[in-house]
Parts: C-alpha cells; sequence; structure tokens
C-alpha cells in the first residue's frame, strides 16, 4: 500500500483534524494506504519531525478545533529546505507521497514542488474562504457562525445602550464571512474589502437604522482599508485624541462613526475567536469529504492536483487552476445584501 506524509500549515482553520482522519480512515478500512504526520507543515518534513497517524491517533478527532499535528508558516524552500531535502527525508522514511492541507502559499510551495517531480496532492485550506476553484473551503462555516452569534449577542447590549455596535470580522483580502454574518445578524453596514463605499453613506446607514429606533450594527471585515472610503483619507490611523491607532479597522472607524453622527459607538474585533473550537456539522463533513478524496487522488497518482468543491460535488483540480485566483465576493452578492442596509 501507498504509504502518504500529511501536513497542515498556514493559519489554522475548524476542520483540519476532520480532513486527516477522513483520510487517514479510509486508508485503514480499504487497506490502500497508511499515513505519517510531519510536525508544524513543512517545517517537520524539512527537520524529519514525524509522528504517527494512524486509526487510535485520529480517533474522535473530527470534532476537535485546530490540528492534532500542528501548522507553521514554514516555507520548504527555505533554510536546510528545498527539493533535495525533501526527496532525502521522504526516501529515509518511505513516504510515497504528500497530501498537503493549506491555503494560497502553501499550495503555491507544493505546485513548485510537484514542478520539479516530488509527488503532492493538495487540500484547500482557507477561513476567509478566499480560494479559487472551490465553491466553499471547510472552517468558512465555523468562522460565520461564531461571528453570527457574537453579533447577536453585541445586539442585546447595543440596545440595551442605544449604542452604535462595530464588529471587525476576518477577511484579509475578501469579505466573504463579513457579507454572511452581517446577513445572517441583520447589519446595518457590512464593509468588505472588494467595495468601495464613502464614509457620509455608512455615516448615512447607521443613522437611519437609529432614527428606525435600532441600535445600528457594523460589520467590516479586516481587510476593509480606509482607502476604501473615497471621503475619509485624513483620519487615517489616529483616534479622537489624535494618537496612533494601533487597533484595526474596526477600531479606526468606531470613533469616525460616534463624531459623525453623534451616536455612542464601540468596537470589538473577533480576532482568532472565529478559528477555533469545535467545527460547524457542515465543515465536519466538508471536510471529511475532502480527505478521503484527496486519498483517491493520490492513490489515482493525480500529482499537482487539490481536491475542491464544486457544487455539490468533490472534485479534483491542477494546483495552477486554483492558485492566484482569488475567490472575491461578487458584485451582485453584495448588492443583494446592501438592499436591507440602513
Ligand atoms: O487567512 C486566515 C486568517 O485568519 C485571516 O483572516 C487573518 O488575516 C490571518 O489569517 C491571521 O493570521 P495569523 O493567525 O497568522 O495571525
Amino acid at each position: 500500500d501507498m504509504r502518504i506524509g500529511i501536513l497542515t500549515s498556514g493559519g489554522d482553520a475548524p476542520g483540519l483534524n476532520a480532513v486527516i482522519r477522513g483520510a487517514v480512515l479510509t486508508g485503514s478500512q480499504t487497506g490502500t494506504a497508511d499515513f505519517v504526520g510531519f510536525r508544524d507543515g513543512w517545517r517537520g518534513l524539512v527537520e524529519e519531525d514525524l509522528l504517527p497517524l494512524g486509526r487510535h491517533e485520529v480517533k474522535g478527532i473530527s470534532k476537535q478545533g485546530g490540528t492534532i499535528i500542528g501548522t507553521s508558516r514554514t516555507n520548504p524552500f527555505e533554510g536546510i529546505g528545498g527539493v533535495d531535502r525533501v526527496n532525502e527525508v521522504m526516501k529515509r522514511n518511505g513516504i510515497d507521497a504528500i497530501m498537503a492541507i493549506g491555503g494560497e502559499g502553501t499550495l503555491a510551495a507544493a505546485k513548485r514542488l510537484t514542478d520539479a517531480g516530488v509527488p503532492i496532492v493538495g487540500v484547500p485550506k482557507t477561513v476567509d474562504n478566499d480560494l479559487g476553484a472551490t465553491d466553499y473551503s471547510f472552517g468558512f462555516d465555523t468562522a460565520v457562525g461564531i461571528a453570527t452569534d457574537a453579533m447577536d449577542r453585541l445586539r442585546t447590549t447595543g440596545d440595551s445602550h442605544g449604542r452604535c455596535m462595530v464588529a471587525e470580522v476576518m477577511g484579509r483580502h475578501v469579505g466573504w464571512i463579513a457579507l454572511h454574518s452581517g446577513m445572517a445578524a441583520g447589519a446595518h453596514v457590512i464593509l468588505i474589502p472588494e467595495r468601495k463605499t464613502s464614509f457620509a453613506q455608512i455615516t448615512e446607514w447607521v443613522t437611519s437604522a437609529k432614527d428606525r429606533g435600532r441600535a445600528p450594527l457594523v460589520v467590516v471585515a479586516e481587510g476593509f482599508a480606509l482607502d476604501n472610503m473615497s471621503d475619509a483619507h485624513s483620519e487615517r490611523g489616529l483616534d479622537t485624541f489624535g494618537r496612533p491607532r494601533l487597533g484595526g479597522i474596526g477600531e479606526m472607524i468606531a470613533p469616525m462613526i460616534e463624531d459623525a453622527t453623534g451616536i455612542e459607538t464601540r468596537a470589538t474585533t473577533l480576532g482568532h475567536i472565529q478559528r477555533g473550537g469545535t467545527p460547524s456539522a457542515f465543515d465536519r463533513v466538508l471536510a471529511t469529504r475532502l480527505g478521503m478524496a484527496a486519498l483517491q487522488c493520490a492513490l489515482d497518482e493525480n500529482w499537482g492536483h487539490m481536491v475542491a468543491l464544486q457544487r455539490t460535488n468533490i472534485v479534483s483540480v491542477p494546483f495552477a487552476e486554483a492558485l492566484g485566483k482569488l475567490n472575491t465576493v461578487p458584485d451582485d452578492r453584495y448588492d443583494e445584501a446592501r438592499v436591507l442596509f440602513g
């Protein structure tokens, strides 16, 4: 049977363990493959830091957040890494193939290694849902659920005080988490990196919500920049007391909204809470299916391919097809949500 080395790399996402379990259990049930883990992503591979990964190790882990094999942002081409080193470690440990679970950076490294002849299959991972070729990635649904729950809570305290509440959610390049959690929570303003809007428009939405007796809820993706607002450049980087701001965009716009509208405003940055804890049922199922399909991809020697969700099917696509194609929020999806703003 095939011996596969599995690694998780980049920021973690709820569901990583379910991918590992899906692959390991299927390999063992069908007698087609066995696995070892590389600790902390590519680091474990280039430093030859391996751990056993059998039925016993994956027992009950699909409900656990994080990754039992650890992750890091190590680049396999840096330091002692490189193609020769990877081949050497694989050969010495009898490893036939690598299953790399990671985002854009991880898959780009995987592609480079595959182009140099290393047998690799990939599994896309991003809570931000920003990778091309896959409709949804595991971890996204969990993050949206956590963010929605947080906003429901912000609403009750906001209502009690008649305050405007600003919630900053994850999303470095794309606004999927902001769009979905904002829509689910009934936000009055959703701000995403893909779209420009004026600060005047934002305060109009906030004021109109307040006028209708609502505590305005503003959801902003961390990647939304001051540059996304045509008329707010002068406020860059300074708080209401003229001090440099250390916080993110949520912390930055809250005092601006308060100053402009006269409505007391508070900001909350949800941060890594969105990536922690138990994955939703949807993410567990998606992740498990992706793990099973990635194993099949390896057994088929479909090197340089990653698995992906398209409609409700798991398919395999070449790395090149997924890389460099940011999955952004389409204009019509934003405009649809925008109808309910204000
Ligand atoms: O890409 C996922 C993500 O959670 C982004 O939303 C966020 O910008 C980044 O990772 C945070 O990275 P780190 O965990 O390294 O602080």
